[in-house]
């Protein structure tokens, strides 16, 4: 897609970090955005940050554990714009586990599934009828990550997880859409190449009641990416970040090559993946790695 004017981008998780920066810098193209989060606070901020740059939008609540709010949102698109030519796949949550796994909460792990695994699920069950249907240039991107897709940090396992099967369907859709022959092509969002300084790390702002802990918090003691850049340090390690706006240029500029892989790594970052393949193929024990390291 080699422009963006007049088009239309459905983003989930759109009211901060990575997903808004998407919604700025398409809205900066001339598309109409169509926003669902659950952050009530965050999107009205959006709603006001998009009108005073005088960016077409909407900005409505959905949660993407629900197919039918998802449904919702999509009606919601079509009858303010006509129709959907972008869909980012993209609200994600960590929960903040720290320690043994087999010591962590059952509502750890729901809430993590139901949001990165079957919020993405569900996005593709709603959106991709309607795309497929149109039988036109479209574009469904989900939001993955290395973590999980790529390597295997060992510190965040139920995202790991969510995420390595988050990738294994994204990569299955595009084979999907290409053995359909058709014209919706299908990419994979990295965002990176360091950690990228979002609210991902304070996700249970966003926690239903439901699947609220006994213990509040986060165990792992983090909840920002400065808690991150200071543990890190006390590591000896100095945490390199990137910025969201940069996340969303790098996605932009890969929707104009109809690019699978919207990547972009460090030289440390393709070692490793080097290093995990050659484990693979030599059958080596594991060793963990370390983000940043
Ligand atoms: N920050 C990073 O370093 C990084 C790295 C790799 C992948 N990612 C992925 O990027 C995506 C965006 O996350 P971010 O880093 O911008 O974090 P963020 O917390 O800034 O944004 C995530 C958004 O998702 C929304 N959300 C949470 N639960 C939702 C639900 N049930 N329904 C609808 N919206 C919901 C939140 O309200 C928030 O606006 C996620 O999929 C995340 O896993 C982030």
């Amino acid at each position: 897609m080699q422009d963006f004017k007049d088009k239309v981008a459905v983003i989930t998780g759109g009211s901060s970090g990575v997903g808004r920066s998407l919604a700025f810098a398409l809205g900066a193209e001339g598309a109409n955005i169509v926003v669902g989060d659950v952050d009530q606070a965050a999107m009205a901020q959006l709603r006001s940050d998009l009108a005073a740059q005088q960016i077409e939008a909407l900005v409505e609540h959905c949660d993407v554990t629900s197919a039918d709010s998802l449904t919702a949102l999509a009606d919601a698109a079509e009858e303010a714009f006509g129709g959907i030519d972008l869909v980012f796949a993209n609200a994600g949550i960590s929960a903040g586990e720290s320690g043994a796994m087999w010591e962590y909460s059952p509502k750890d792990w729901q809430w993590c599934f139901n949001v990165n695994l079957w919020g993405v699920i569900n996005t593709i069950s709603v959106f991709m009828p309607r795309l497929v249907a149109a039988n036109r240039e479209a574009h469904f991107v989900v939001t993955g990550s290395g973590n999980g897709a790529l390597l295997v940090y060992p510190d965040q396992p139920i995202y790991t997880a969510s995420k390595a099967a988050v990738h294994a369907i994204t990569e299955n859709l595009h084979y999907q859409v290409v053995a359909a022959q058709s014209p919706v092509k299908v990419s994979a969002l990295f965002p990176g190449p360091h950690v990228v300084d979002t609210g991902l790390f304070n996700s249970g702002r966003v926690r239903p009641q439901e699947l609220k802990k006994a213990v509040e918090g986060n165990a792992s003691g983090i909840s920002s990416v400065a808690d991150m850049k200071k543990m890190a340090a006390e590591w000896g390690i100095e945490l390199q970040t990137t910025h969201p706006d940069e996340v969303a240029q790098m996605a932009l500029a890969g929707l104009r090559r109809d690019a699978f892989w919207l990547l972009e790594t460090t030289a440390e970052t393709e070692q490793k993946i080097r290093d995990r393949a050659q484990m693979i193929l030599d059958r080596t024990t594991p060793v963990a790695n370390m983000v940043g390291a």
